[in-house]
């Protein structure tokens, strides 16, 4: 059955990736790779034109980059800045339609409050099962106050649920943000945001 969860994905991102092209890796991301000794595999979820999973190539981690969009990988692999691909792996799928192997990093930008709820859930649970012990989560999810939140098919959750899907982990960085801030499209939107970096004891 469709909805607007897969609207979301079929709908064409060339115009988000347009939007964002060459902005800088999240800090999410960037705070749980350095918190690392030595880096190892990851896995980007929603990785889009790859602006955290070119970070992680960088830094020498290998990644498994994974995006509903074509248009998407197409760009990551085109990036100019991706030096040496011996590190990526990509995959075009759906993350609730696909499994990954365990990693030590599991990086979710900006992508998880696009599933709907039952899809939202199977993922999270399967990011618990795939993160190693000493493994992190890095990414955001939406609060009741974005402005997408009535949107049907998306998942939101409030400050009192995550704090509940956190508890068991260690948690690096929860912060919660409101902006008013254009989106990547130029759209203006009110921004809820709970950017999380946890790990897996
Ligand atoms: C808002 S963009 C974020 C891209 C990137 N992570 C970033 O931070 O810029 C959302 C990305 O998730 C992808 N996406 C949305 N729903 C998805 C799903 N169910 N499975 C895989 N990718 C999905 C879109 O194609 C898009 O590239």
């Amino acid at each position: 059955m469709a909805n607007a969860a897969d609207d979301s994905t079929r709908r064409d991102f060339a115009s988000y990736y347009d939007g964002v092209e060459g902005r800088p890796s999240r800090p999410t991301l960037i705070q749980a790779a350095v918190a690392f000794e030595r880096p190892g595999f990851a896995v980007d979820l929603g990785c889009g034109d790859g602006r955290d999973t070119i970070e992680l190539l960088r830094r020498g981690w290998r990644v498994l980059a994974i995006d509903a969009s074509e248009e998407g990988i197409r760009r990551l692999k085109a990036r100019p800045d991706l030096a040496s691909d011996g590190g990526l792996e990509t995959r075009v799928a759906r993350i609730e339609e696909t499994d990954w192997p365990p990693a030590e990093l599991i990086n979710a930008s900006f992508v998880l409050p696009l599933l709907a709820p039952d899809a939202f859930a199977r993922v999270w649970r399967r990011i618990g099962e795939r993160l190693t012990s000493g493994g992190r989560f890095a990414g955001q999810l939406f609060g009741p106050r974005d402005g997408w939140a009535s949107r049907p098919g998306l998942t939101i959750h409030d400050r009192a649920e995550i704090e509940r899907m956190v508890s068991v982990y260690c948690i690096e960085r929860f912060d919660e943000t409101e902006t008013d801030e254009p989106t990547a499209r130029g759209k203006p939107k009110h921004w809820h945001v709970f950017h999380l970096v946890l790990r897996k004891s």
